[in-house]
Order: C-alpha cells, then structure tokens, then sequence
C-alpha cells in the first residue's frame, strides 16, 4: 500500500487559531486523512502536546502514520468512524480533549483514485466507501434500494430536483445489466437530466448523494456533534470544516441549539483567495468552531435552555433534519 497522500490541508491556520493548541494538551483530530491537521496542531502544540488522530478509510490511517511518524509517541493515529470517538478516546487512555478538528468529506486522494469508485472521471467500480473493508458498497446498495428510496437518497442527500426520474432511470440501467462502473452510473443519470452546460457535471449532485448515503455521512456527523458536550473538556474548541450546506447547516444548528456549547462563528470562515487559488477544493470549505463552557454550569444552563423552549411554543423554532 503506498503512503503517497497527495491532499493539501483546508483552512489550516483558521483551525490552528481556533483551537489554540498549548504544550501539554492532548487533542483530537477526528478526519486524520494525510496528518495535515494533525501535524498543524503537534507543531502548535510543541514540545508535549499529543493528537489523537482517527480514519475510517486505512490507507488514510498509513498515510497520516507515516506524515505523523517525526512527532513519535505525541501522535497516535487509529482506525475507527468518529461516531466512536468517545470510545476511541476511553481506549487511548483518556476521556476529553483539549480541542478538536474534524474536516468532513473525502480526501484527494480518495476522489482522484478510480478504483476507489467516488469518481466518475473515469472508470471505477460502484463502491464509494471510505472503509473498503467494511460496509455496504454503492453496488449492494444499489442492488437493494426500490425506486422511491433512491429517489430519496438523491434528493435528499444530493438535492437533485429531479430525482425521481434519475433514479427510474438508474434502476433501468440496473435491471438491463447495464450498471458495471461509474461511467456507466453517470450515462443513467445524464440520459435524464442531459449534457453538461456549466462548470459542475449534472452527475454530481447524485454522485455526492450516493456517497452520503453509502457513508452515512450524516448520522456519522450527527453523533459526533451529540458527543461534542462529553468529549470537549471545559473551555475546549471543537472546529469542524465543511463542505455542503446539509453538513454547515447541521453544525450551524447543533452549536446554536446545545446550551453546554458556545459558537465562536456567527458566519462560518472560509478560504481566501489565495488559498482558493492553490486549492480549488477549498472554495467550498466552511469551518465553524465552538467552546465547551465550563461543566460547573451545566445545570445552570440546561435550565436556560428548557425555559427558553418553554417560553418559544411547541414549534420553538428548533430546527428538525
Ligand atoms: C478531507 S479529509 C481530511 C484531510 C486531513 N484534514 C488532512 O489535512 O490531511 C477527510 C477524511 O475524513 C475521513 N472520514 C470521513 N468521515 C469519517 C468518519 N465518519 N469517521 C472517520 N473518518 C472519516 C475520510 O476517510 C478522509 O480521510
């Protein structure tokens, strides 16, 4: 397996200065991909600072091993999915962190590699996992769902408006032996919604519901945002980066709606130009951060926080995914 990890790292300094990583504290990097935040927040955190860096995809966990290797017994990088951070952190000895990066979504390299099956550049087989060992593949997904299912994946994971007919579409593909490889799923989606005309490929908006789905990215992100309150310890900053509105607008809400949390972006930050300019993967980055208020005023705080909804009605503009 190579360790070649071609990914540059979004909206680092952003991170760094969020967290404020100091000697001494033992951090979390939840999406390890090649050890870019990971690095950042060893460096910053200098001479004794440790990162607890996590992947679900193991290539990625031999990459940020090899990156993080220099910093020796200060990184330790594990193979895991981030819903299991609170006990990922029990088995390293631990039980919170003094700050915690997570930068949502696939890496480069998981995109650009073929036989990884998130791309329909080329040729790949229908799989779309990030741990190609375990799971569901986009295949077997596909070889389940029924029409109104699919549909529902699409529209909701990839927002595509037409997403009834793109799924009819598929399943024909499907049910004809016509559904091998990638291009193959991007030729069912394009006879219905026809050729490119702007920047963005019609295939996409599909292509990145399906991979939510296979992932199931979003209950991956729901439970971490649940455990954030357990996991930070007092005055820790948790910084997530994003990269859809489905993920911004579910940090957004989980930061506004958790009394224990305080946010720290009113609007989320976002790459410059420059950045953008060296990483076109960075133009849609969105990193929101939040503190841990102090656990002494928790009590106090989840009673604000019930007279408040009592107070706002039964609708209490709470937010509902
Ligand atoms: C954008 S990359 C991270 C890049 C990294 N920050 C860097 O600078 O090199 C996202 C990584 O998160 C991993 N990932 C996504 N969802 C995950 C989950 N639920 N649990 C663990 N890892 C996850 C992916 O496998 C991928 O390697």
């Amino acid at each position: 397996m190579s360790t070649d990890f071609a990914h540059i790292t979004v909206l680092c300094r952003e991170a760094i200065e969020a967290i404020a990583p100091h000697a001494g504290g033992f951090y979390a990097d939840a999406t390890a991909g090649g050890g870019g935040h990971s690095a950042a927040v060893l460096e910053a955190s200098a001479p004794d600072g440790r990162v607890l860096a996590i992947d679900r995809d193991p290539r990625a966990v031999q990459a940020a091993r090899a990156r993080l290797e220099p910093y020796g017994a200060r990184a330790l990088v594990v193979h895991g999915e981030f819903s299991d951070l609170p006990v990922l952190l029990r088995e390293a000895g631990a039980s919170t962190v003094d700050g915690l990066v997570a930068d949502l979504g696939v890496s480069s390299p998981q995109l650009d590699a073929a036989e990884r099956g998130f791309s329909f550049a080329a040729a790949g087989p229908l799989d779309m996992r990030m741990d190609s060992e375990h799971g569901e593949s986009l295949a077997e997904l596909l070889e389940r769902v029924d029409e109104a299912e699919l549909a529902d994946i699409l529209h909701d994971y990839g927002e595509e408006r037409r997403a009834r007919a793109v799924a009819r579409s598929i399943l024909r593909a499907r049910d004809r032996g016509e559904l091998s490889d990638t291009t193959d799923l991007r030729r069912a989606i394009v006879r219905v919604l026809g050729p490119r005309r702007g920047r963005i490929d019609p295939a996409t908006r599909s292509f990145q519901g399906l991979r939510i789905a296979v992932n199931r990215e979003l209950d991956q992100l729901d439970a971490l945002l649940a455990a954030l309150p357990e996991l930070l310890s007092d005055e820790a900053v948790a910084a997530i980066i994003s990269f859809h509105s489905l993920e911004d607008r579910r940090v957004k809400w989980a930061f506004r709606e958790e009394p224990r949390l305080a946010p720290l972006t009113k609007r989320p930050q976002m790459a410059g130009e420059a950045e953008c300019a060296e990483n076109p993967r960075a133009r849609s980055a969105k990193l929101r951060a939040a503190r841990r208020l102090p656990r002494a005023r928790d009590e106090e705080l989840a009673a604000q926080a019930a007279q408040a909804a009592q107070s706002a009605g039964p609708a209490g503009g709470r937010w509902r995914p």
